[in-house]
């Protein structure tokens, strides 16, 4: 018993100099914030209101493939290697010609003034400041053109095709005059999945927030993709989009256009043959069709079918640098985060975002480190304990 007391006392001891300012901390220790990217989650969920941290947070149903997402990287192992000479690691690498310094872009993610009062342009900011590449969504609540004022990095969009052909190419031109430089389609969405938080919750957009980008053609319609109480479509979503209208957006897009939400292999090789220049495998973090794979687990089935003939990125349940580099291996060129960089926003503006990148990034280069791997073109299934998986 006399044991038992001894060890508790000093796991008390021990978490009050983890928690500095209760009693027995170093005296002028200064709190540490959070410390990887699960931490600004638990913080921000205490600043969100409900309705806003539910509508991030979930995935479809019962949310099966949200678990999976993060399963599927945990379950995969990687391999240490020693006596590498580990002391110059590199970053970088290429999409279509763009420099990047890491392999970490920022997915489209909808109302970011639900998270933070200036919502994109804080965004744009944080993305700046951490020189990473921003994909803005169609659903920001700041217009596009003014989203470019406030960003000092690279900015990519993201299209959801609208019924509207003409709203839609013109949609895609703003984007184009206002300096992006990659279109991102989704192509996951014809319907929103069936989302269980926000019907509980009745998810709408608070007053004085708006889809900026679609202001003009909202004027008469519903003021969120999210679908009425019985119908499962939405005025903003458009269910009858097929590969005809991929090549359409083709004949006059000027920039890279990437397909987002590729997972079947069938589609990964028509996507090639309709000429997209990049696909993501993504699910859309979970957010639409639950049940369906984690997209680590899609992955090498859809570079098997692209077979090295255009870039592959993933996103999904991305929130370590160990899931980077997993990623990597797999066959992708870079990875988005989705979630983490909200909650980011949540917690600290522009600056949040730019620590969770600066988080991630830093765990991703000692992840190589302790990999054996010095560059990006170093990476592949030689990391992984079990290659041929
Ligand atoms: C999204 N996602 C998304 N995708 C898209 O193409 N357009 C969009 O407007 C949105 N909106 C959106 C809102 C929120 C709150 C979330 C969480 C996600 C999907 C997003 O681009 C990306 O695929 C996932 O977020 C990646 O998974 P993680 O990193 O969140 O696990």
């Amino acid at each position: 018993a006399a044991a038992t007391t001894t060890s508790a006392a000093q796991t008390e001891a021990q978490a009050n100099v983890d928690r500095p300012g209760e009693p027995g901390a170093a005296k002028g220790a200064a709190p540490a914030g959070p410390v990887n990217l699960f931490e600004f989650e638990e913080l921000a969920k205490r600043r969100l209101s409900r309705m806003a941290y539910d509508y991030i947070a979930q995935g479809a149903a019962d949310e099966v493939t949200l678990r999976w997402n993060r399963a599927s990287f945990d379950n995969l192992r990687l391999k240490p290697r020693a006596l590498v000479d580990v002391s110059q690691l590199d970053t970088r690498m290429k999409l279509f010609g763009q420099a990047h310094e890491f392999p970490v872009l920022l997915a489209p993610t909808a109302y970011h003034k639900l998270v933070y009062r200036e919502g994109e342009r804080a965004t744009a900011r944080g993305a700046g400041a951490a020189r990473a590449t921003l994909v803005v969504s169609s659903f920001a609540t700041v217009a596009i053109e003014d989203v470019a004022k406030a960003a000092t990095s690279r900015l990519w969009f993201q299209l959801y095709v609208q019924p509207d052909r003409s709203f839609t190419r013109d949609l895609v031109q703003r984007a184009e005059a206002a300096g992006c430089q990659a279109l991102v389609i989704t192509v996951d969405t014809p319907i929103a999945g069936t989302r269980n938080r926000e019907e509980r919750d009745r998810f709408t957009l608070p007053p004085g927030m708006n889809v900026e980008n679609l202001k003009d053609l909202l004027k008469q319609k519903a003021t969120s993709a999210h679908r009425g109480d019985k119908d499962i479509y939405s005025a903003i979503l458009d269910p009858r989009l097929t590969w005809e209208g991929i090549d359409w957006i083709r004949s006059f897009a000027k920039i890279p256009v990437l397909l987002k939400g590729i997972i079947a292999p069938e589609d990964a090789k028509l996507a090639v043959e309709h000429g997209a220049a990049g696909v993501i495998v993504s699910n859309h973090g979970a957010r639409n069709l639950d049940t369906g794979p984690a997209t680590i687990d899609a992955l090498p089935r859809v570079i098997e079918a692209i077979e090295g003939r255009i870039p592959v990125l993933m996103d999904g349940g991305v929130r370590r640098g160990t899931d980077v580099v997993k990623a990597l291996a797999l066959g992708a060129k870079a990875v988005l985060i989705g979630r983490p960089y909200l909650w980011g926003l949540a917690v600290g503006g522009a600056t949040g975002i730019e620590r969770v990148l600066k988080i991630l990034v830093t765990e991703f280069r000692a992840a190589m480190a302790l990999c054996g791997v010095r560059s990006i073109s170093e990476i592949d299934r030689r990391v992984l304990w079990e290659p041929g998986k």
